[in-house]
């Protein structure tokens, strides 16, 4: 892949017409969202975490979920960016918005879209739990994180139906991500299947 240095921004596609959107959690597997392209995409800079409650999908405030946010650290990100038409902008975004309420925020970001045989990087929207949301609650053991997702269930499912279906998008998206693959393996080992 090309380093994003030697790569030049195509800003022709902002809010102001059609916009990128970034997806790293649900967003992969489900997006819901009307668009006319897509690419797999990386954000660098970022890692993915569960390390944010989930009080209104995958849990509820009595007892929230897990599901997963965006930290910063030197690492990248895999996963889907959506071209979201100029004419669904403003109805896509205030329909995310609603479903991405539970602590997280539009963050502009620089995406890197990786095809076949271009690598190419477009400024775009994506959700971001930062720490001081209500919400947040931060770095554990991944066994300790493990039982919260296998314990939790909210509106939207199960939160293990969330990281399974997670575990399994990323591995479409040929991406490593040590940290979600971990949590894969330890609620499997805890329901008797590893
Ligand atoms: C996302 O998918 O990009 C945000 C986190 C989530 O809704 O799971």
């Amino acid at each position: 892949m090309a380093s994003p240095a030697k790569i030049s921004i195509d800003k022709s596609t902002t809010q102001a017409d059609a916009a990128w959107v970034f997806g790293y959690g649900s967003l992969i597997w489900r997006p819901d969202i009307p668009y006319v392209d897509k690419a797999r995409a990386v954000i660098n800079g970022f890692s993915r975490r569960f390390w944010q409650g989930s009080h209104d999908h995958r849990g509820v405030p009595e007892q929230p979920g897990r599901v997963v946010t965006l930290t910063p650290s030197q690492d990248t990100c895999v996963g889907m960016a959506y071209l979201v038409p100029m004419e669904a902008v403003q109805a896509t975004f205030e329909k995310l918005d609603y479903r991405e309420k539970n602590g997280y925020a539009r963050h502009q970001q620089i995406l890197t879209l990786c095809r076949d045989d271009d690598t190419h990087a477009v400024e775009g929207l994506v959700y971001i739990a930062t720490a001081d949301n209500f919400a947040y609650l931060g770095e554990a053991e991944p066994d300790v994180i493990a039982r919260q997702i296998l314990r939790s269930h909210g509106p939207s499912g199960s939160n293990l139906d969330y990281l399974l279906q997670l575990a399994d998008a990323l591995r479409a998206l040929d991406a490593d991500d040590p940290h979600v693959f971990e949590l894969e393996y330890r609620v499997r080992h805890l329901m008797g299947e590893g």
